[in-house]
């Protein structure tokens, strides 16, 4: 089944037909909230608002084992995340969606993998491509035919927050590589791959990163709203074709 993963701006999904919410408990404690079962276009999905549904969970707090757990066991097979980011390259301005292909962690102090514990084989995973392959396709494939533009790669840097950055760490981000700036996108992916799941991220930049466009002088906080509204709507009408294609 798809899971979708919901950020700032997504904590519904509109086109969902809810059939039942459910609790669930994890052996690594509560995931955000209930988890939302319903149909888009007829195909079973699950839905998870990763900062809660009244959008009160910071995003250091958010707890990213019992999130990606409980999507697992509930029979998720692919997830997809949903997530806002500041821009930082040039061509991604405020509004544009892009699906990212690879990730720079810097995030810390956050439970970061399944694998700890002393009563286990030390366990490696690649991790060279951070995001499924085939899932961003489909995301990219479901994007032409919504008629929606989404833009094909980027580096996501995965900052602590929940401050935003200074306009130096924008720049040293860029140096090291980044395209967009976010807080939610470590450690989410790299324990989707842990417990073997597909995995892939639609971003949605609602602001330019610190120091950048016309966050020269100060992040504006208060048009995040404005930007991200229209921008969700077109990511549901990405996501109401993705449920088309195949799960694998
Ligand atoms: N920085 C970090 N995370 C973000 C930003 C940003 O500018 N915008 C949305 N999430």
């Amino acid at each position: 089944m798809l899971a979708i993963i919901g950020g700032t701006g997504l904590d519904q999904l509109g086109n969902l037909k809810i059939a039942h919410r459910q609790v669930i408990r994890t052996p690594y404690g509560e995931p955000s909230g209930a988890l939302t079962f319903g149909t888009i276009n007829g195909h079973e999905v699950m839905f998870l608002a990763r900062h809660g549904y009244g959008h009160t969970i910071q995003p250091h707090e958010v707890n990213y084992r019992a999130n990606l757990w409980a999507l697992y066991e509930q029979g998720a097979k692919r997830v997809i995340s949903v997530a806002s980011v500041g821009g930082i390259r040039a061509d991604l301005t405020p509004g544009t969606v892009v699906v990212p292909d690879q990730i720079i962690d810097y995030t810390y102090g956050r439970p970061f993998t399944f694998f700890d514990g002393r009563d286990r084989p030390v366990t490696h995973i690649d991790f060279t491509q951070p995001y499924t392959h085939e899932l961003r396709k489909q995301i990219l494939t479901a994007a032409v035919f919504a008629r929606e533009k989404c833009l094909d790669g980027g580096v996501y840097a995965a900052t602590q927050g929940p401050r935003l950055e200074t306009a130096a760490e924008i720049n040293r981000l860029e140096r090291d590589g980044a395209d967009m700036v976010g807080m939610t996108g470590m450690p989410e992916a790299a324990l989707a791959r842990e417990l073997g799941l597909s995995y892939a991220a639609i971003a949605v930049v609602v602001n330019y990163a610190a120091g950048r466009g016309n966050s020269r002088d100060a992040v504006q906080l208060g048009t995040i709203g404005l930007i991200a509204g229209p921008a969700m709507a077109r990511v549901r009408n990405i996501l109401g074709l993705v449920v088309e294609s195949d799960a694998n």
